[in-house]
């Protein structure tokens, strides 16, 4: 009861009919989850209200929530990385989160990752559907399974729905999308390969859905 207590969702800290500036501005008063109160700061997101494609990672990692930036940290890079050898425009790309508070755990000194619950990615999507809104992109690339199951509004196997585009009617989605959907790994997923053949290709795949990604944008 407390837990449920403690999420009245974002919903009533977002403003209506707002545009990416105004949506920042207003972010870092969001009570919707507890995720607030250890985390730093809130990280939103990057990029031009104008772009046409929009991706969804899962949350701000250590280095994100430190600086107030998306995929700053080491994620960030091989993003960026496949994005340009998905030969992409990085104007051309609005970067968010499914929930924009990092969540962990503290080990020492040391602030664990931990996967945000499916309450936090139900209390944050307010801030989601907002940025749909407002960026209103061609399409919207899910980062790994979080960012999967917040923008398709339920749970989700990467394995059978990555590097297809789906369209807003056919994705079985619980809401309305605002436009197809391709679903792909999380950058993260493929700094935890070790052999450097299989995250070669790890890459090679993440970047083809990107590519994908950007052909049905247009
Ligand atoms: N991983 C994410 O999903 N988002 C970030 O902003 C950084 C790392
Ligand atoms: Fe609000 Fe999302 Fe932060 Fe929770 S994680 S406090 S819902 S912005």
């Amino acid at each position: 009861m407390a837990e449920l207590e403690a999420r009245p969702g974002a919903e009533q800290w977002v403003p209506a009919a707002a545009g990416v500036d105004e949506l920042r501005l207003a972010a870092p008063q969001c009570r919707g989850c507890e995720l607030w109160r250890d985390a730093t700061q809130v990280v939103f997101s990057r990029g031009r209200a104008s772009a046409s494609m929009m991706l969804v990672g899962e949350q701000p990692g250590d280095r994100e929530d430190l600086e107030g930036e998306p995929f700053v940290g080491p994620a960030g890079r091989v993003l960026a990385d496949a994005v340009d050898a998905a030969g992409i425009p990085r104007e051309g790309i609005y970067l968010t989160n499914a929930v924009k508070h990092f969540r962990f755990e503290r080990r020492g000194k040391r602030r664990i990752h931990e996967k945000p619950a499916v309450g936090h990615i139900v209390a944050c999507h307010p801030w989601l559907e907002a940025e749909f809104e407002a960026v209103d992109p061609s399409i919207v690339v899910a980062l790994g399974a979080t960012a999967a199951r917040a923008v398709l509004g339920r749970p989700v196997r990467i394995g059978q729905l990555r590097g297809k585009v789906l369209l807003p009617d056919a994705a079985g989605s619980a809401s309305a999308l605002p436009a197809p959907i391709l679903v792909t790994t999380h950058p993260s997923a493929l700094l935890r390969i070790e052999d450097a053949d299989d995250r070669a290709a790890a890459f090679t795949a993440l970047v083809d859905d990107l590519r994908t990604a950007a052909s049905a944008a247009v």
